[in-house]
């Protein structure tokens, strides 16, 4: 089969998978004449036409306060989803850009003209569908326009009176990250949303969570015999979770002064990954079963007491170095970076998660900037195996290396097992084989943006099982609060303490050293 079969294969089963074409909607789309909306939600809308998926009915009203025409945000959509032409695309863009539009209005202030225009737009499609108001509200915008965007929508009757099942209306939200600052503003943000919409119309995105590869875990846990017994304290040492970047700030530096690794990384993606791999069999299979058990895990996961801080928490920041041959700045010399700044481009934490199934196991999470790969992978190591008879006195001595389910993210999606198996020839010596399945099935096609395409269909669908809920995304703030709060209050004097392209802080490695334990790399894959 070639590529390109397997891919349309897959992505019609995305479809299939939803059932149908798509009903009819309109999707807003807020921060139109933005990064994101080029780079990853535009491309993703029209593979998804392009593929059929969409209704003929499906509308795009991109809405931002640059000034330009329709044709003129159409060219520069087309620019953003032509970097990669396909066989038949010039058609598929031309029938597909008939259904964008543009309305260049403020979010907020004095002036909701854009609001009442909106309005008049919505009325003459809704008149031509004739299916009643179906409309999807992406939010790429910064996130301090979230709240006053949903509640001008709300003042103005675009979305909650939508809601009528009798016509099959309804409004939905897609919310990008970050959902928050901190705890306190990620209540407020809850609160604020929740005073105007119902919490199953709210779709707070975390494209991890739109990985194949991720939504991949349940199948795995839950339907090999081989796996489900093994998944506990008592054949799991421990878990490592990386999210290992080579990019550095990339204009960025603005923004991520006020974040830092820990809350651009941990608090969502990886606490995410973390709780599905550690998530209890949901009783049933739907958004608040499945949601209800992230949050059990998310809740059981020991807080890190101030004290314990230094113990069990690494921050880093990147010095000079190069990455692939090529010299790049420390992080303090990025643009919009502070020339003293005490910002983490670097975390690493111990946690714990006290229940009956984890106890004891520790879950290592680790994310920077500026390392030697860019790697997000999840590496389960099994306890090592009791007893090997040929060796002296049976023990498990030199060369007998416990087993890994390493569950690979990015930039390849795929799972393999390292098993030990026996060299041919004579003898009992062993060696390790990997048991590998690959989902990279063609260039790219496996990154963004087929995670957002799963998630945009998801929101149009009504599913928002793969989307954090309010109880989650405030559960996750309160494990990394007292982190966050303690380096907050103490400036960090080794930084910058890591080298752009090395492996990160040598206080990350001393983290597991500790435990007797190191960080998976790829030598320890099998050859
Ligand atoms: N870019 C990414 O890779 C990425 C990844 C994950 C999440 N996100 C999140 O997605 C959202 C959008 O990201 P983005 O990178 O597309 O952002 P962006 O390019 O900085 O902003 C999107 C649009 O919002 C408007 N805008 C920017 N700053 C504004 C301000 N101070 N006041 C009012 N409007 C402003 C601009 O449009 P107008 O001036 O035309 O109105 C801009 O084109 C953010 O919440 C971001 O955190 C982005």
């Amino acid at each position: 089969m070639t590529n390109k079969t397997m891919t349309d294969q897959r992505l019609q089963g995305v479809a299939a998978n939803a059932g149908r074409v798509m009903e009819p909607c309109t999707l807003v789309l807020f921060g139109a004449s933005g990064d994101l909306t080029q780079r990853m939600v535009m491309p993703a809308i029209f593979r998804l036409a392009r593929r059929g998926v969409l209704s003929p009915e499906f509308h795009l009203i991109g809405y931002a306060r640059t000034r330009m025409t329709d044709d003129e945000f159409r060219a520069r959509m087309r620019k953003a989803v032509m970097r990669e032409p396909r066989e038949g695309d010039e058609q598929a863009w031309t029938d597909f850009a008939a259904r964008l539009s543009y309305l260049p209005a403020q979010y907020d202030g004095d002036d909701l003209q854009g609001y009442a225009e909106l309005a008049h737009r919505f009325e003459q499609l809704d008149r031509g569908t004739g299916a009643g108001a179906r409309r999807l509200f992406y939010l790429a915008t910064p996130p301090e326009l979230f709240s006053p965007i949903m509640k001008h929508l709300s003042d103005a009757k675009l979305a909650g009176q939508a809601h009528h099942p009798a016509t099959g209306g309804w409004a939905r939200f897609v919310i990008e990250k970050p959902f928050g600052h901190d705890l306190a503003s990620a209540r407020a943000l809850n609160a604020d949303i929740a005073r105007s919409f119902n919490e199953n119309d709210i779709y707070r995105i975390d494209h991890f969570l739109g990985k194949e590869i991720v939504q991949n875990l349940f199948a795995l846990r839950f339907a090999n015999v081989i796996f489900e017994p093994l998944w506990n304290r008592n054949y799991i040492d421990h878990v490592q979770i990386t999210a290992a970047e080579t990019l550095g700030m990339e204009g960025r530096g603005g923004y991520y002064e006020t974040a830092g690794a820990i809350r651009d990384m941990v608090q969502n993606h990886l606490l995410q990954l973390c709780a599905l791999v550690a998530i209890e069999p949901p009783a049933e299979w739907n958004s608040r079963a499945v949601r209800d058990e992230k949050v059990k895990v998310l809740r059981a996961i020991r807080r890190i007491h101030p004290g314990k801080v230094k113990h069990d928490a690494v921050r880093g920041q990147y010095a000079a170095g190069s990455i692939n041959g090529k010299r790049v700045p420390g992080y303090r010399k990025e643009e919009k970076v502070a020339t003293d700044s005490q910002t983490e481009t670097y975390t690493a934490l111990k946690l714990h998660i006290d229940n009956v199934r984890w106890a004891g196991v520790p879950f290592y999470l680790r994310s920077g900037k500026r390392l030697a790969k860019h790697e997000t992978e999840i590496v389960v190591e099994f306890k090592p195996a009791p007893h090997t008879p040929w060796m002296p006195g049976g023990t498990v001595g030199k060369g007998v290396r416990p087993n890994l389910l390493v569950v690979k993210v990015s930039p390849e999606e795929g799972i393999f097992i390292r098993v030990e198996a026996k060299q041919p020839g004579q003898g009992m010596q062993l060696q390790s084989i990997n048991l590998d399945y690959c989902l990279s099935d063609e260039r790219g096609a496996t990154e963004s943006p087929s995670a957002y395409e799963h998630l945009l269909l998801d929101s149009m669908r009504g599913d928002p099982t793969f989307f954090a809920r309010a109880d989650e995304v405030e559960s996750a703030w309160e494990i990394v609060e007292p982190v966050i709060k303690k380096w907050g209050s103490e400036k960090s004097p080794d930084f910058p303490n890591y080298t752009a392209g090395s492996a990160g802080p040598a206080s990350a490695d001393e983290l597991l050293a500790r435990d007797g334990r190191r960080w998976y790399d790829s030598t320890d894959q099998a050859d």
